[in-house]
């Protein structure tokens, strides 16, 4: 599958990059994949072996400034206003590859912020990577197309790519070695199917095994990996040409799919990967007595334990009541969809 935006290529940094002290501020939505991403086909490019699509949530968000600064003698790195030591590794990686890009060699002090709860299955690395890579690129003084900045905040998570189209984010695996083809596209805008999406909250700690081990876990011992890795390409086809016509009762079947393929993939692992709690089942049994009273309305779920009932706008508060009031769930979040990050740069 091709995209349509231009392909990535490496520009030359504006003059803005060789100076120092440049600060940029982003905000770019997480996201929810419908049809799920679980598998790499190259670790050191983070080269996803599935192609995926999700949408942005509104409410849900990460807002991150970043400054270079000669005089810093290492990155600095704060989360939610606290240090952050267990992200500072991945997040100082991340900003080695701006720097490789742009020939500069300054570190980088970086505060972020989430709107929602961290590493607990919602996706905050989603939001995180896109927010960092528009942030950090801009205050590097580069200005990259979307295509690019998608391939970007790719090598920091797979979903990220998608946080940097908003709306209806399609990201093929590509062919590619270099991952040059590995970016992600908007497939529709978030305007043009009001969803909104229910977020029932029944473990706000992070979680026990992060995506990138998971992954490699099950592609290594999982009898089923094969089977999901072929499937895939028709999966994501037929859930393209759902979102394409807005058929709502034909995404809910994909979505579900694709949600209970994952984790039963994911329990296939060896050890198994079993993210779920008591709520989880709870929430998602609400969904199923929803359905069976004919509201539209489906379930999904990442490598966590919160469940993400998605539907029409206009059955959003018969989805949040239900939700809310099932024992085991702590907390619910509620969105409309989002569109593409933004971002504003300070003078230095
Ligand atoms: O991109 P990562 O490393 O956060 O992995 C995302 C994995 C899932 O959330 C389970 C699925 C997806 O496509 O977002």
């Amino acid at each position: 599958m091709q995209g349509r935006a231009e392909e990535p290529a490496v520009r030359e940094a504006s003059g803005l990059a060789r100076r120092t002290g440049c600060e940029a501020h982003a905000r770019a939505h997480a996201n929810i994949a419908l049809a799920k991403y679980w598998g790499k086909r190259d670790a050191a490019l983070n080269l996803p072996a599935v192609g995926s699509l999700s949408i942005a949530l509104e409410a849900l968000y990460t807002d991150t400034t970043v400054r270079f600064d000669d005089r810093l003698a290492k990155d600095h790195v704060e989360l939610d206003g606290r240090p952050a030591p267990a992200e500072h590794a991945r997040i100082s990686r991340f900003l080695d590859c701006v720097r490789e890009r742009v020939g500069l060699r300054s570190h980088a002090s970086v505060s972020t912020w989430n709107s929602y709860p961290t590493s607990a299955g919602l996706a905050s690395s989603s939001s995180g990577f896109a927010a960092l890579a528009f942030a950090a690129t801009r205050a590097a003084g580069l200005q990259l197309s979307v295509a690019e900045l998608s391939a970007l905040a790719r090598r920091g998570s797979g979903s990220a790519a998608r946080s940097l189209v908003g709306g209806f984010a399609l990201l093929p695996p590509g062919r590619r070695e270099d991952g040059g083809d590995c970016y992600a596209v908007c497939l529709m805008e978030a305007s043009c199917w009001p969803l909104v999406v229910v977020v029932a909250i029944t473990d706000p700690g992070s979680k026990r095994t992060g995506s990138t081990k998971g992954m490699t876990r099950t592609a290594e011992t999982s009898p089923y990996y094969r089977a999901w890795v072929e499937a895939s390409e028709a999966d994501l086809a037929a859930m393209c040409d759902a979102v394409r016509t807005r058929d709502f009762p034909r995404l809910a079947e994909l979505a579900e799919h694709s949600a209970f393929k994952l984790h039963a993939l994911m329990l296939s692992a060896r050890p198994p990967l079993l993210y779920w709690n008591a709520g989880t089942l709870a929430a998602l049994e609400g969904v199923r007595g929803l359905q069976a009273e004919g509201v539209p309305v489906f379930a999904t779920l990442d490598a966590g334990p919160q469940v993400k009932a998605v539907c029409p706008e206009a059955y959003a508060e018969t989805v949040a009541e239900r939700l809310g009031r099932l024992a085991g769930v702590r907390q619910l979040l509620r969105t409309g969809l989002a569109g593409p990050p933004t971002v504003r740069e300070a003078p230095p």
